[in-house]
């Protein structure tokens, strides 16, 4: 034997020896370790208990997202950097995936990811969202699923109930956990019932995994510009009007179809800083998101003021009816006089300061409004008082002479909070920030 061919075959045998060999090791690492992995962690794992079990409705919905390839366009998997849990939340864990068969991980985005989606949008907003997206993201390019519906967004069919069944499961497994922990709370909401909602602590949101939460709060407020409202216009139409109106009257295409309804915006002249904590908070158990978690419509802290600066200049839109017209005119003594009126016709209900927290407050629902962070015009306090609400506890004053009625209408106006930043707003530790709100008589206000 030559030594030429000696050294071919040698070269051949450590080819074969290293490609084995290369091939074993890349199994091993890639293949058997990862399943022995996580196989450890979903049998040792207390967290799988967690894990909810799919009913037969919302393993129906799992096979129909299957079926209309929603996994095409959306991920279920909040991966490991740097962006991920900043616009999906905290990343996913092995042991969330527990009974999914096949897994719809994904791997292409053309939407969100979804993982964490029952913990961002209530059923109400999925249907209007899944019939037609652009009835609530004019810019989407998600198709319209009518067939899962009856006609309209507030009849859907099986395929539709299984379906948002289904995507009411997503992020339950994680939700679960963090109220084993405490790091998720059960709240309750007056004319909304119970709802798990982040609580707070040392002025932050706790919203496990959302890092830009912190970031936030460090975030300055801008000035109120003319182009900081030129930006909060273009935002308002991309992501307000569908619900709100383009006016803010409330009567948005989605509206309809939401309980509860969203709220007439043009009927207040609410503060920026109030505008900003509910874009910030959301309202949790309705359809108002929380936009700094948005998956989808994520908005900067720049962003919000411009928002909040924008919405304050919609009251000029409200009419306000003819029998507020004619006011009598404003005098300090006028004034003096509406304060005492307000103290024993109102007090009770909406609270010395007007902040919606008189003795009665805690008993009714829906509750009374924080007049103090709305600031109605007198006008419009003056057309309230006249009418009341149908509805809700709050009475009709038209039995008060005309002038009373005016001087508790002015005085009213004088309530209005100086702006704080929301950083004091919020931050204080340890205490739930208390949320005036809203509720579906507002948007609907006729009379
Ligand atoms: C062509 C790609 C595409 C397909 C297919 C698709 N989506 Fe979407 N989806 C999007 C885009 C883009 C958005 C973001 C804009 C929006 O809110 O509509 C979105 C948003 C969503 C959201 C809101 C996410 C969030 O938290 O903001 C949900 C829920 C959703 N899709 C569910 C579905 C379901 C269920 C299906 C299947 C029936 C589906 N999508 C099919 C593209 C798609
Ligand atoms: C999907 C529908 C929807 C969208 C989009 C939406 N909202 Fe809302 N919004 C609601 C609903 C519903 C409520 C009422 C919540 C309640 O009754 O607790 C609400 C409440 C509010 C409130 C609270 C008023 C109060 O006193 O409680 C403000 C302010 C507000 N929205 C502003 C906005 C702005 C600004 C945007 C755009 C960035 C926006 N909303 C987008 C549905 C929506
Ligand atoms: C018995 C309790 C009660 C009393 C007394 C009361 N209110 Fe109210 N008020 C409410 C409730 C509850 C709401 C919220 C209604 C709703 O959610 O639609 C409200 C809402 C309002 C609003 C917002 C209405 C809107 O939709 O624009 C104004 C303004 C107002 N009250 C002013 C007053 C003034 C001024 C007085 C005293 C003259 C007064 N209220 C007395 C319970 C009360």
């Amino acid at each position: 034997m030559d030594a030429h061919k000696l050294g071919i075959e040698r070269a051949v045998f450590i080819m074969l020896v290293a490609g084995i060999g290369f091939f074993l090791l890349a199994f091993i690492g890639l293949g058997l370790t990862p399943w022995f992995n996580i196989n450890h962690e979903l049998k040792g794992h207390k967290k799988t208990q967690h894990v909810p079990l799919l009913t037969p409705l919302q393993l129906k919905g799992r096979q129909i997202y299957i079926a209309n390839g929603c996994y095409y366009c959306h991920s279920q998997f909040v991966r490991p950097v740097a962006d991920d849990p900043l616009r999906f939340g905290a990343v996913s864990k092995a042991w969330e995936y527990k009974h999914q068969y096949p897994n719809l991980l994904s791997t292409r985005r053309k939407g969100p990811d979804l993982t964490r989606e029952s913990l961002d949008h209530p059923a109400d907003w999925e249907y209007v969202h899944l019939y037609d997206p652009r009835m609530i993201a004019p810019w989407s390019i998600m198709p319209a699923y009518h067939w899962m519906f009856d006609g309209s967004p507030g009849k859907p069919n099986k395929q539709g109930r299984a379906l948002v069944a289904y995507l009411g499961t997503l992020g339950q497994a994680r939700k679960r956990e963090m109220l084993a922990k405490g790091t998720l709370k059960k709240v309750f909401v007056q004319g909304i019932g119970t709802v798990l909602h982040y609580p707070y602590k040392g002025g932050r949101l706790m919203s496990p995994g959302y890092d830009h939460v912190v970031y936030f709060h460090k975030a300055p407020r801008i000035a109120d510009t003319r182009s900081a409202r030129a930006r909060g216009k273009h935002l308002y139409a991309m992501d307000c009007a569908s619900c709100h109106g383009a006016t803010g009257n409330g009567r948005g295409v989605a509206a309809q179809y939401l309980t509860p309804r969203p709220v007439r915006l043009n009927a207040f002249r609410f503060r920026a800083s109030f505008v900003y904590k509910v874009l910030y908070y959301g309202r949790p158990g309705s359809a108002m998101p929380s936009w700094v978690r948005a998956a989808d419509a994520f908005l900067t802290p720049r962003d919000l003021w411009s928002v909040a600066y924008y919405v304050q200049t919609l009251h000029r839109h409200a009419t306000v009816p003819p029998t507020a017209h004619a006011p009598i005119a404003k005098t300090a003594a006028l004034v003096k006089l509406g304060g005492a009126q307000f103290a024993t016709n109102c007090a009770t209900c909406h609270g010395p300061k007007g902040e919606g927290n008189g003795v009665l407050a805690t008993a009714l629902t829906p509750a009374p409004v924080d007049l103090a962070m709305m600031n109605p015009s007198a006008r419009w306090v003056y057309h309230t008082i006249n009418h009341g609400r149908t509805g809700t506890a709050m009475p009709s004053f038209s039995t008060l002479p005309r002038k009373v009625r005016w001087a508790i209408s002015y005085f009213v106006e004088t309530l209005a909070k100086k702006p704080k930043d929301i950083q004091s707003a919020a931050a204080a530790p340890g205490k739930t920030v208390r949320i005036a709100r809203l509720t579906a008589a507002q948007s609907s206000a006729h009379n």
